[in-house]
C-alpha cells in the first residue's frame, strides 16, 4: 500500500464481530431451525461454521452474511474441532452445550495473543450453577446433574463471561441473576437473540442481568447488529487521512465515546439515523483511557494511538481492559511514530510524518492499526500477516479501494 491518499466517501459496515462469534454458538442453546442475517463475512465466522457443523449442526451459509442452521440434529457435546482452536469464541461452546446436553468438552480457546486472557469468571459462573469444570489435555470439560439458577457476583465486567453464563443459566431451574455483568451492545444482541428463541432474559444492558430459566427453546430469526469496532476503524481512517468518511448501517449511540475523543482532536463529526461522518482538519492530541463500554474501546486502542501519533501536541493512552496490549508498539514504530510505553500506559509524542514500513500483523486490531499507520505514511508499506486481519475486517482492501486508498492484497 502507498499511502497519504486522503480517504472520501462511503463505507458500508458490516454485523458485529463480537455479536456474531457469540450468536451462532447461542443457537444450540435451542434444537430447531434458526436464520442469522447480518453476519459478517470474516474467518473468526467461518471457524464457527465449521465447528457447528462437527458437533452435528445442519448449517449453510443462505448466502454470504447469511446463516441457516438446524441445531436439532446436534448430538456430540464434544467441541473438539481443530479450527475452534484457533479463535478465542469457542469458550462459547461450553455454555451452550452444558446448557443444553449438562456437557460439554471444548478445545481451550486460541484467538489474538496479547498476552493473558483468563476465563476464571465463566468457569466459577458454571460452578455456581451447579457444574463442575475441569481443564485437561487442551480441553475445557463441564458437566452437571442440574443447573440451578442463583446469584452471580462477577469481579470485572467480563464480555465472554456475561455470555456464557447467560448461555448456560437460559434453561437452568430457577432464576440466575448476574452482577456487575457486562454492558457491551454485542451482549445485548446476544440476549436478544436468545429471547428470541424463547429465553426469558431482562436488563442485558445494565449492570444487572436476571435470567429466568426456561424448559426448552426453539429457533429464531434475527439480524446481527452493526460492528461498532468496524465502523470506528474506518472513522480512525478517514481522520488519519485527512479525508472525510460516512460510515454506514451504523448504530451512532454505539460510537459516543470515540465521537466524543474525534470532537475533542478537533475532527468535525456530523451523526445522522444510521450513519456518521467524520472529516479531520489539524488533528490536535487527547488523553485517552480504555474501559467497559459505555466508555472507549479497548478494540479501538490500537488504531486511535496511531492518529495521536500524527497529532499535534502529545497525549497519554491508557488501556484499562488488557495488561499486556501494547506489544505491537515496536511495529508502529517502524513507521516513526515516537511513543514510549510503561506498563499500561503509553505516551504519544505527536506531529510525527510517518513513512512507509515493512511490518506484520501480531493480532486483529495490532494489524489494522498497522494499515491505518500505512495509510498516514509517506511511501510504500508492506504488511504480512494479514490473516489476522482477516479474521475481523471483511473485504477490508475493497472497502479502502473504493474510498481511494492505494492498497492491494499480494498473495505472500
Ligand atoms: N478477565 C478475567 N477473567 C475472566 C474473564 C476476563 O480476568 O474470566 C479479564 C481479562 O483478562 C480482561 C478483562 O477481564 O482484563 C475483560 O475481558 P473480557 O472477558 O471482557 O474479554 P473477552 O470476552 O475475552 C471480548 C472481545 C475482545 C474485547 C474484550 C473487551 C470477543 C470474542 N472478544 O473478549 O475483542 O477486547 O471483550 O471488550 O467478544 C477483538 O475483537 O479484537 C477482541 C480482542
Amino acid at each position: 500500500m502507498r499511502g497519504q491518499k486522503p480517504l472520501f466517501g462511503d463505507v458500508c459496515i458490516n454485523g458485529a464481530k463480537n455479536a456474531a462469534v457469540a450468536i451462532i454458538p447461542a443457537a444450540i442453546c435451542a434444537s430447531g431451525f434458526s436464520r442469522i442475517e447480518n453476519l459478517p463475512y470474516i474467518e473468526d465466522v467461518r471457524c464457527l461454521v465449521d465447528g457447528m457443523a462437527h458437533i452435528g449442526a445442519n448449517i449453510r451459509f443462505a448466502d454470504k452474511h447469511t446463516l441457516e442452521l438446524d441445531t436439532s440434529s446436534i448430538t456430540d457435546y464434544r467441541a473438539m474441532h481443530e479450527s475452534l482452536r484457533k479463535i478465542r469464541a469457542s469458550y462459547y461452546f461450553v455454555g451452550a452445550l452444558l446448557g443444553r446436553f449438562k456437557k460439554a468438552e471444548v478445545h481451550l480457546p486460541g484467538g489474538c495473543n496479547f498476552g493473558p486472557r483468563p476465563i476464571d469468571q465463566h468457569i466459577k459462573g458454571f460452578e455456581m450453577l451447579g457444574a463442575k469444570v475441569a481443564i485437561e489435555h487442551g480441553a475445557i470439560k463441564a458437566s452437571a446433574d442440574r443447573l440451578v439458577g442463583t446469584k452471580i457476583y462477577l469481579d470485572m465486567a467480563s464480555v465472554g463471561a456475561t455470555i456464557n453464563i447467560m448461555l448456560a443459566a437460559v434453561c437452568a431451574e430457577g432464576e440466575t441473576t448476574i452482577e456487575n455483568a457486562a454492558k457491551e451492545p454485542h451482549v445485548v444482541d446476544t440476549a436478544g437473540f436468545l429471547n428470541a428463541m424463547g429465553a426469558n432474559i431482562k436488563g442485558a444492558g445494565t449492570d444487572v442481568i436476571r435470567i429466568k430459566g426456561v424448559a426448552a427453546m426453539h429457533g429464531a430469526e434475527y439480524t446481527i447488529i452493526p460492528d461498532q469496532i468496524e465502523a470506528g476503524t474506518y472513522m480512525i481512517a478517514g481522520a488519519v487521512t485527512n479525508g472525510r468518511v460516512t460510515v454506514r448501517n451504523i448504530i451512532p449511540k454505539h460510537m459516543e465515546s470515540l465521537v466524543a475523543k474525534l470532537r475533542e482532536m478537533n475532527c468535525t463529526v456530523v451523526e445522522g439515523d444510521d450513519f456518521i461522518t467524520v472529516a479531520s482538519g489539524s488533528i490536535t492530541g487527547a488523553n485517552i483511557k480504555t474501559t467497559t463500554y459505555p466508555g472507549f474501546p479497548t478494540d479501538l486502542q490500537p488504531q486511535t494511538t496511531v492518529l495521536l501519533s500524527i497529532a499535534s501536541g502529545d497525549s497519554i493512552m491508557t488501556e484499562d481492559i488488557w495488561e499486556n496490549r501494547f506489544q505491537y508498539i515496536d511495529e508502529i514504530r517502524k513507521f516513526g511514530a515516537d511513543i514510549t510505553v510503561k506498563g499500561r500506559v503509553a505516551v504519544i509524542r505527536g506531529k510525527r510524518e510517518l513513512t512507509g514500513a515493512q511490518v506484520a500483523a501480531t493480532d486483529l486490531r495490532a494489524g489494522v492499526a498497522l494499515v491505518i499507520a500505512g495509510l498516514a505514511a509517506k511511501g510504500q508499506t508492506v504488511i504480512d500477516e494479514i490473516k489476522y486481519i482477516d479474521r475481523g475486517y471483511e473485504c477490508i482492501e475493497q472497502k479502502l479501494t473504493a474510498l481511494g486508498a492505494d492498497i492491494a492484497r499480494v498473495e505472500g
